[in-house]
């Protein structure tokens, strides 16, 4: 009786290559942006910063990731900042903006196979010759595009392998159809296209029934697909990848979340690459979406980062499989719920992923999870075929026990380990004083340390023709709304820590110029526009105000200052329980404004509208 029991639950799983293979694996990656969701990263210090690297993209070692997705910055809020663009203007171009290049870099110098895409979420405002559209001039959004592509190479030796249309919005045929047109002409033939990063629909349809645009597009990357895909995205026998998903804090459940659509987005979905949003959390943590990245590195004033549960479950696939091994087809779920996956590269190695997550330690932040059961079973996986030979330990096959919520590799493959660094430095608030005069010849990076632009874009600066203390600054370089992804401000705002604020300001806009430092400062990201917080204000016009919102509705203040554009004057602010008081040039210009709400927030800098304004010597210091 016990042996027949015993028999009776353990389910056979036959592994085989007999009817042919399934389709082939183009990997697991991580998206930096969409938006600014690495911007701290790049502030850590050695040797902390190389080894959250490590374990994102090197080989054998952690996440050791196959793809990395970055955003075309397009100079406009996209989820936790703003990314500056290659070209803020018509006839500018720059290839040395925010960090996505440096990354990029850092991560071929790990893996040198690893596959690059790139894909905007906005486009600045000259893009759209004034209008929130990118596609009523398809040809300058192309050769913006291009460019982009064109100076990876030029400026950084990147070959980028995939474009993306526009994140999440509509896709334009003839823009499509334009792109590849335009990089075939110019040599980029190698570069694939993916379209459209939204739905399956409806661009799985229009691929059906346009030649033309189906033999534009490589790729249909559905996003947050909930494992599924639909009958016309098969039908264009194309390549079908969640081109992002994920997005989900980053504790047990997130890694519960990823291991099962690792596995199920092929299984239920055919999809072979999944890519996560987003690849590190390195934003502050207040931020929308805080801590959905595969790891957190969201201090660098302390070094400390944390190496969360998604980077140990993408090793369970990314380490014993690469892009360009096969699936099988015979793959599924098992009988008491979870799935298996089986990988070959088709020159004697073999992979096996078993996942069990159960529904409630892998919920997603979308879609909806319908409901499902798994317990513990006993499984037997029965090699056929030309795996046969694989097994000759276990007789023909592999047997286990498998417990709820779990992982299990197995594979033929003997490189993977588990890396690990000495522990980074313990978790640490924002330091108590931070300053920076912006005096730095050569930047590293074009945006300051630790500042997060929300709307606008902040850049360091040089006064050519200046020789008193103001020759190296901070500017906001925008003067037009850009063509927009989100809900970005009307003003512009670029935020830090929290705490007594000092900074010199310079308005470049004569009369109609306002510029701002703020504390308390509430919301960034997709909410900037209803950020609260105080903000004191000082105009061109030679008034002042202090304000309760970035809108600048609620008025706590208001008066005669004497400020123009075109001079500096040096501002100050604190806020104290409920009282703040405001400084122009060290002397009190209002005091004890009553502030009820918000009672923390991060310190800011910003402008009224898109206008040039340069700032230096700011301080912060915690009260
Ligand atoms: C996606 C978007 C990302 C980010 C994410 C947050 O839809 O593409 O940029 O906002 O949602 O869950
Ligand atoms: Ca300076």
């Amino acid at each position: 009786l016990l042996l027949s029991a015993d028999l009776c639950c353990c389910q056979v799983y036959l592994l085989t290559d007999k009817g042919g293979l399934g389709r082939v694996f183009d990997g697991v990656g991580g998206l930096s942006g969409g938006g600014a969701t690495s911007r701290l990263l790049v502030n850590y210090e050695e040797p902390y910063r190389s080894q959250v690297l490590d374990y994102l993209f090197k080989p054998n070692f952690g996440a050791s990731l196959h793809i990395l997705k970055v955003e075309i910055g397009g100079d406009a809020q996209s989820t936790d900042g703003t990314e500056p663009s290659h070209m803020h203007y018509e006839n500018d171009e720059n290839y040395f903006r925010g960090y996505e290049w440096w990354l990029m870099k850092e991560a071929k110098k790990r893996n040198p196979n690893i596959t690059l895409i790139g894909l905007p979420w906005a486009f600045p405002g000259w893009v759209g010759h004034g209008k929130d559209w990118p596609y009523d001039f398809p040809d300058i959004t192309v050769s913006y595009v291009l460019k982009w592509i064109l100076g990876a190479k030029q400026y950084h030796d990147l070959d980028i392998d995939y474009i993306g249309i526009w994140n999440e919005r509509d896709f334009n045929v003839k823009y499509i159809k334009l792109l590849r047109y335009t990089l075939d002409k110019s040599g980029l033939e190698r570069v694939r296209i993916i379209a459209s990063d939204n739905q399956w629909e409806p661009i799985a349809l229009k691929v059906l029934l346009d030649a033309e645009l189906s033999r534009a597009v490589d790729v249909l990357g559905a996003h947050y697909p909930g494992t599924r895909t639909v009958p016309e995205a098969l039908k264009t026998q194309k390549k079908l990848w969640s081109s992002e998903d994920y997005s989900t804090f980053n504790d047990e459940v997130g890694g519960g979340c990823w291991a099962r659509i690792l596995n199920q987005n092929y299984v239920n979905g055919h999809m072979t690459a999944t890519i996560s949003w987003n690849l590190v959390a390195s934003y502050y943590e207040d931020l929308p979406f805080g801590r959905d990245g595969l790891m957190t590195a969201e201090e660098p004033w302390s070094g400390n980062y944390v190496v969360d549960s998604p980077i140990w479950i993408t090793a369970h696939t990314s380490q014993f499989s690469q892009p360009g091994w096969t699936y099988l087809q015979t793959v599924g779920h098992l009988s008491q719920g979870g799935s298996y996956v089986a990988l070959t590269d088709g020159k004697g190695n073999l992979t096996i992923v078993i996942e069990t997550m159960s529904h409630e330690h892998s919920v997603c932040i979308r879609p909806p999870l319908p409901p499902f059961n798994v317990t513990s079973q006993n499984a037997s996986f029965l090699l056929k075929g030309s795996f046969v030979g694989f097994s000759e330990v276990t007789n023909g096959s592999v047997s286990l026990k498998l417990a709820v919520d779990e992982v299990y590799t197995l594979t033929t493959i003997t490189t993977g380990t588990k890396g690990s660094y000495p522990a980074p430095p313990p978790s640490a608030r924002f330091p108590k004083t931070y300053s920076d005069n912006f005096n730095v010849r050569n930047p590293p990076f074009s945006e300051a340390p630790l500042f997060a632009d929300q709307t606008g874009v902040f850049e360091y600066y040089v006064n050519l023709s200046e020789t008193g203390p103001h020759v190296f600054t901070l500017r906001q370089v925008l003067t037009v709304r850009p063509v927009t992804w989100t809900a970005d401000a009307d003003q512009t705002i670029s935020v830090i820590g929290d705490y007594h604020v000092t900074c010199d300001v310079f308005m470049e806009t004569m009369d109609k110029g306002g510029v701002f430092i703020a504390a308390r400062v509430d919301k960034g990201g997709q909410f900037v526009r209803s950020a609260g917080g105080v903000y004191f204000w000082v105009f061109a016009d030679g008034t002042y105000n202090v304000t309760n919102d970035l809108a600048g509705r609620s008025v706590l203040a208001e008066g005669h200052s004497g400020t123009r554009a075109n001079r500096w004057y040096t501002l100050s602010l604190t806020v104290k329980g409920q009282l703040a008081s405001g400084w122009l040039n060290g002397y009190l210009l209002w005091k004890n404004a009553v502030v009820l709400t918000p009672k923390n927030g991060w310190a800011a800098i910003g402008t009224k509208s898109f206008e040039l304004a340069q700032f230096d010597n700011f301080t912060v210091t915690a009260q």
